[in-house]
C-alpha cells in the first residue's frame, strides 16, 4: 500500500482544514480529500472556500495543487491511498430509535462499505469523526465482512480543534490523541499515524492508547468543556438575583490553579455542531449499560444551555415592559461563535425564533453567517439581514449581542445610540461590552450574571 497518499473522505470543518495543516507540514505525502458534495469540492478548488478559519486561505493557496487535491472521485481515492481518514458528518439522529439522543452513524457506515468495496490493497483507515465509544468494532467487521485476504486497521485519531480558532489548533495541538489495538498490527498501524504528525508536533504531545480510550476520550473532551459552560451559567442565574459579578466570581474561582480561568464566561450558552450531539451521544450510551444516573448527570449540562437561552429571553421580554410585538430587536451576530461563520445549533437561533413568535421585527447582522443565518431562518418571513451593524441597529429598540466578535466592542455606542428608538435596550448575552460606558451613553444595559444599568427607577 501506499502510506505517502493520504486520503480524506468527508471535506467540511473538520477534513478540510486538517488535510490542508497535514499538506502544509508534510510536503512528502500526498493529500486527497473527496465528498459526495461535488459543490463542496468545487469550492474548495476555488478562492470561495466553504469553510472560513483565520489563515486557512493561506495555507490552501500554498499547498493546493502541489500536495493537497479536492477531488469528487472517491473509489479512485481510496484505491490509491494507503491511509483513509474518515471525517464525514456525525450528527444527532433525528429517527427510529435513539431519535434525538443517538449519533447517526449512516455516513461513516456508508464510508465502510465503500472503502471495503474500492480497496485492493492493505488500508489504515483513520477515525477523524466523533463516533459512539465502540465504533471501531463495527468497522472492523463492515471491512471484513467481504471474502477476500485485504488488510484493514482501524485507528482513532480524534480531531479536537475548535472552529474560529481551527488552523491555531491544528498546528498547535494541545495533544494527538491516537488510539489502536494492541496487537502487533495495530501498533505498527498505530505507528504510521504517530509518523505524520511527528512532521510538526513535539513527541511528548502525541498519546497513543487503546482504541476504545480514545474513542472515548473525544465525547468525554467535549462533555467536560460543555459543562464549564454550563456550570457558569447556572450560577449566573443566582448572581442575577443576589447582584453578585459573575465576572467577578469568575475570576475568583478561575485563579485556582486546580480549575484555571477558560471556558468560564458566562453567556447565551453553547452552540456548534459538536457539543450537544456529543454529550447527548454520551449519555446515550450511559443508557444502553444501564448508567441512567450517569446519563441524567451529563443531560443536564444540555438542559442548562436549554435555560439559559430562554431566561435570556424572558429577561428581554420581562425589561422591555413584557411586550416586545412590533418592536425591532437588532441581533449583532448569529454564528455560534466568533471568527466562524458556523451556525449550527447557535444560540441565536432559538432566541431569533423565539422573539419572531412574541412578534418582533428581527434584523440581524453579522460579519460572516448572515447567508446561513438566511437559510437556516428561511421559513420565517420579514427578519432583515444587514451586513453593517450601524445601519442594522438603527431605528432599533434593542440590541441583542449574539456572537462573541471583536468588532462588536468596538463600535461607536454614541453613534448608534442616536439612531435608535428610545428608551434603547442593550442585552449583552456574551459580556464583551463596556457596560458602564453604555449606560452612561443612556442605553439601559443587561449583561448576563451582573446588575442591570437602567435609567428607570
Ligand atoms: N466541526 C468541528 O468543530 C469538529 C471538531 C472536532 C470533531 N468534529 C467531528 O468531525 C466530524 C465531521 O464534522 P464536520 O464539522 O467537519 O462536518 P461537516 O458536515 O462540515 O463535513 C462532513 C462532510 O462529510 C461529507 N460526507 C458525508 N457522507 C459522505 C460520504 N459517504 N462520502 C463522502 N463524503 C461524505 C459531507 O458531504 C460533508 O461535507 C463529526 O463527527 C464531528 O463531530 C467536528
Amino acid at each position: 500500500m501506499d502510506r505517502k497518499n493520504i486520503l480524506c473522505i468527508g471535506a467540511g470543518y473538520v477534513g478540510g482544514p486538517t488535510m490542508a495543516m497535514i499538506a502544509c507540514k508534510c510536503p512528502q505525502y500526498r493529500v486527497t480529500v473527496v465528498d459526495i458534495n461535488h459543490e463542496k469540492i468545487a469550492r474548495w478548488n476555488s478562492d470561495d472556500l466553504p469553510v472560513y478559519e483565520p489563515g486557512l486561505d493561506e495555507i490552501i493557496r500554498a499547498t493546493r495543487g502541489k500536495n493537497l487535491f479536492f477531488e469528487t472521485d472517491i473509489e479512485k481515492g481510496i484505491r490509491e491511498s494507503g491511509i483513509i481518514f474518515v471525517g464525514v458528518n456525525t450528527p444527532t439522529k433525528t429517527f427510529g430509535a435513539g431519535a434525538g439522543k443517538a449519533a447517526d452513524l449512516q455516513y461513516w457506515e456508508k464510508t465502510a462499505r465503500q472503502i471495503r468495496e474500492a480497496s485492493e490493497s492493505r488500508k489504515i483507515v483513520v477515525e477523524k469523526c466523533t463516533i459512539p465509544v465502540k465504533t471501531a468494532l463495527a468497522m472492523e467487521r463492515i471491512l471484513t465482512s467481504k471474502d477476500g485476504d485485504i488488510r484493514f486497521d482501524v485507528i482513532s485519531n480524534p480531531e479536537f480543534l475548535a472552529e474560529g480558532t481551527a488552523m491555531r489548533d491544528l498546528e498547535f495541538p494541545d495533544r494527538v490523541l491516537i488510539g489502536s489495538r494492541e496487537t502487533p498490527n495495530g501498533i505498527e498501524a498505530r505507528k504510521a499515524i504517530v509518523d505524520i504528525y511527528l512532521n510538526w508536533v513535539p513527541r511528548e504531545k502525541i498519546i497513543e492508547s487503546n482504541i476504545w480510550s480514545s474513542e472515548l476520550s473525544k465525547l468525554v473532551a467535549n462533555a467536560f468543556l460543555a459543562q464549564r459552560i454550563s456550570s457558569i451559567n447556572a450560577i449566573s442565574a443566582l448572581c442575577e438575583k443576589t447582584e453578585a459579578d459573575v465576572g467577578e466570581v469568575a475570576r475568583a474561582i478561575g485563579l485556582d490553579s486546580r480549575l484555571g480561568s477558560k471556558f468560564l464566561n458566562a453567556s447565551i450558552g453553547f452552540g456548534g455542531s459538536c457539543f450537544k450531539k456529543d454529550i447527548l451521544n454520551l449519555a446515550y450510551i450511559c443508557r444502553t449499560y444501564g448508567l441512567d444516573d450517569v446519563a441524567g448527570y451529563w443531560e443536564s449540562v444540555v438542559d442548562i444551555n436549554e435555560y439559559q437561552k430562554e431566561r435570556f429571553i424572558l429577561g428581554i421580554l420581562n425589561a422591555m415592559f413584557n411586550t416586545i410585538a412590533g418592536k425591532r430587536i437588532c441581533l449583532f451576530g448569529f454564528a455560534f461563535k466568533a471568527d466562524t461563520g458556523d451556525t449550527r445549533e447557535t444560540p441565536a437561533y432559538t432566541i431569533a425564533r423565539r422573539l419572531c413568535e412574541e412578534k418582533a421585527e428581527l434584523v440581524i447582522t453579522d460579519p460572516k453567517a448572515i447567508d446561513n443565518a438566511k437559510t437556516d431562518l428561511a421559513d420565517i418571513g420579514g427578519i432583515t439581514y444587514e451586513p453593517d451593524p450601524y445601519k442594522a441597529a438603527r431605528g432599533c429598540d434593542a440590541i441583542a449581542v449574539m456572537t462573541e466578535w471583536k468588532l462588536y466592542a468596538g463600535l461607536d455606542y454614541r453613534q448608534i445610540y442616536d439612531s435608535m428608538t428610545k428608551p434603547a435596550f442593550i442585552f449583552d448575552g456574551r459580556n464583551i461590552l463596556d457596560h458602564k460606558g453604555l449606560h452612561e451613553i443612556g442605553f439601559n444595559v443587561y449583561p448576563i450574571g451582573k446588575p442591570p444599568l437602567v435609567h428607570f427607577t
